[in-house]
């Protein structure tokens, strides 16, 4: 197999959980690819041989985001839909009904190549890992083939059946439809089951069935809770054990504990927050509690329509009391923890290369110089794009 020695690194992080420092920050480093693999990673000095040599002078090497949570299946806009709220109208679930229409009527090929074109967006911006949920398709035939056109794209693919509840249909009827013959076609081309646990979408009771429903055809649960207000998700979330509940705009004491108690990841979205004039996630009360924290871009037509997680990690830092590290730290290390992936999220021996290369000399610049354009290059399983 070829070696690639990358060298000449000004600072590297490693997200080695077992370094002193969250980073597992080294400077003057080296890291050796081995084909699609890190092979070892240290200072440049110690480095040893290697088939090819790429010098990146003294800039700074990162794992690649994973970004835990997005919704890039779908077509059309909603541009008016954000100018309207720039000017003073508020955000709901029901503008989701807008982008279902416009999904249904496209083809599979537009669909495909509409997410090929936005998975390309979030590449050039440093994600290697992607997250794509369902959920503008809510027919059988559309949710099932929104899921098929993610999956050429990754193995992290949600079936968010239970987004909204779509028109001509009601709550009972449509939750029997997602809990059977729904997902029994979605199901082989998902990884993951979610529901959009709030007012206007699914309450509790009707979220636990899905992912009871969800759990019993092998996917694993996720959730979409307290984004719009306080309410039941969070802790159904921590109840069942899930590995991540995303959003946690609203929470209350009994949500925090509850998250600490379970170890369920809290996926933040902060894109969300910037798109629809909301207040921010308290990410420092949930991180002093001891709740581990994940960022993600939650890429979507209606309330976010940004594939940038460096946008996110500069928010995050600037709005929600994350430092620069453990911002970075929650949009690679920690999202890779939230798709339960333990190949990814680290430079460390034995994970997949996939790294980003910034234009600049340390982590810290993704939040220092927002809205610049700063990675440089990006590797994929051991492989420059
Ligand atoms: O994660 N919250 C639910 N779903 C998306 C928004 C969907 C939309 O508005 O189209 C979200 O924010
Ligand atoms: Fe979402």
């Amino acid at each position: 197999m070829t070696t690639t020695l990358i060298t000449n690194i000004g600072e590297l992080v490693t997200n080695d959980p077992g370094a002193d420092d969250l980073l597992g920050v080294v400077a003057d480093a080296a890291v050796v690819i081995e084909g699609s693999a890190v092979a070892w990673v240290g200072r440049a000095v110690d480095a040893p041989d290697a088939d090819e040599r790429v010098d990146v002078g003294g800039r700074a090497v990162l794992p690649g985001f994973v970004d835990s949570h997005s919704h890039l299946v779908f077509a059309g806009d909603r541009a008016e839909e954000f100018a309207a709220r720039m000017a003073g109208e508020s955000y709901a679930a029901g503008g989701i009904r807008t982008t279902v229409a416009a999904t249904r009527a496209a083809t599979d090929e537009q669909l495909t190549s509409h997410v090929g074109r936005l998975v390309a967006e979030m590449r050039a911006q440093g994600t290697t890992t992607v997250e794509i949920k369902s959920g503008y398709g809510l027919s059988v035939r559309d949710e099932a083939r929104s899921l098929a056109v993610a999956r050429q794209f990754t193995e992290e693919t949600t079936f968010l059946g239970a987004h909204v509840v779509p028109e001509g249909t009601t709550p009972e009827e449509y939750v029997a439809l997602v809990t059977g013959p729904m997902l029994e076609a979605a199901a082989p081309y998902a990884r993951w089951v979610d529901a959009f646990c709030e007012r206007g979408a699914f309450d509790a009771d009707q979220a636990r069935a899905v992912l009871e429903a969800g759990a019993a055809h092998g996917l694993r649960g996720r959730l979409h809770a307290n984004q719009l207000g306080p309410g039941p998700g969070v802790r159904l979330a921590a109840e069942l054990g899930l590995v991540a509940v995303d959003h946690c705009t609203y929470l209350d004491d009994a949500d925090v504990d509850a998250l600490c108690e379970s170890g369920t990841i809290a996926t933040l979205l902060p894109g969300v927050e910037f798109s629809t004039r909301q207040p921010y996630p308290d990410a420092r009360r949930l991180l002093d509690a001891g709740v581990r924290v994940a960022l993600a871009s939650d890429c979507n037509p209606g309330s976010c329509f940004t594939s940038s997680l460096p946008l996110c990690v500069a928010l995050a830092v600037r709005e929600m009391g994350m430092t620069p590290a453990e911002a970075v730290h929650a949009a690679t290390a920690v999202g890779a923890q939230a798709l339960g992936r333990d190949d990814v999220g680290a430079l460390v021996p034995g994970r997949r290369a996939d790294l980003m290369i910034l234009d600049a000399p340390t982590h810290v610049h993704l939040a220092y110089r927002p809205g610049v354009p700063l990675v440089r290059g990006v590797w994929l399983a051991g492989r420059p794009l």
